[in-house]
């Protein structure tokens, strides 16, 4: 990689990892993509929870019982796409997926998952199960307060961590004097190229 792609590929995981930490950045909320069990393709947001750029492993927090699940357990390729206004950035990182849902992984990210957001693991019916009338989905005694730590002990049973690995990336950059594209790809051996492409 010449010198420029070099660091265009080290700034993308820089800003990935901010977007995971900190929930103003335009990388937190994320789409990210499967094929459905029609085979159409399926997106949906999901907050950036976890980016080490090392391994190149880009991770989110889920119900295990929500659709993507299925998705994921029968095809593992997922594409996330992240957009930054303030950096006028948009990546596209192609990834194998998996859901990891007992051991240290999930057991370490749920210890970081705050007591408003473990209240969403608490709902006792399957996520995109039919209901009669509009639902929050949540036992009636968690309406209109977040749960005691005791009480969301209860949604560890149905949390996991959605955990991809990168495989290509594409980068965007949009500049008034002209917009700038990369292309990068990780070879069988697990190097990384890169080349630019027309925007
Ligand atoms: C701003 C925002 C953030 C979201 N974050 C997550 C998330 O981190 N994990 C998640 O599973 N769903 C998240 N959702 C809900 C998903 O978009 C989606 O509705 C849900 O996961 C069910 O998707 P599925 O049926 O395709 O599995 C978020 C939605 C919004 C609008």
């Amino acid at each position: 990689m010449d010198e420029c792609l070099d660091r265009t590929f080290r700034e993308i995981w820089t800003e990935l990892s901010r977007g995971a930490v900190d929930r103003h950045h335009g990388f937190h909320v994320a789409s990210l993509a499967t094929r459905g069990l029609d085979d159409a393709p399926r997106a949906r947001s999901v907050v950036l929870r976890h980016v080490d750029a090392d391994p190149r492993v880009i991770r989110c927090h889920t119900d295990r019982r929500s659709g993507k699940i299925a998705e994921i357990a029968r095809d593992a390729r997922v594409s996330w796409l992240f957009y930054a206004a303030e950096c006028k950035v948009q990546i596209r990182v192609s990834a194998h997926a998996e859901i990891v849902a007992e051991g240290t992984i999930p057991d370490e990210a749920w210890a970081r998952t705050g007591l408003s957001s473990r209240r969403a693991y608490l709902a006792p019916r399957t996520p995109g199960a039919s209901c009669d009338a509009p639902s929050p989905n949540l036992p009636a005694h968690m309406l209109g307060r977040r749960p005691d730590e005791a009480e969301s002990e209860t949604g560890r049973a149905h949390f996991a961590v959605v955990s991809t690995r990168a495989y290509a990336i594409d980068w965007l950059f949009l500049a008034s004097d002209g917009h700038q594209r990369a292309r990068f790809v990780r070879a069988d051996d697990g190097v990384w190229s890169g080349s630019w492409v027309e925007p």
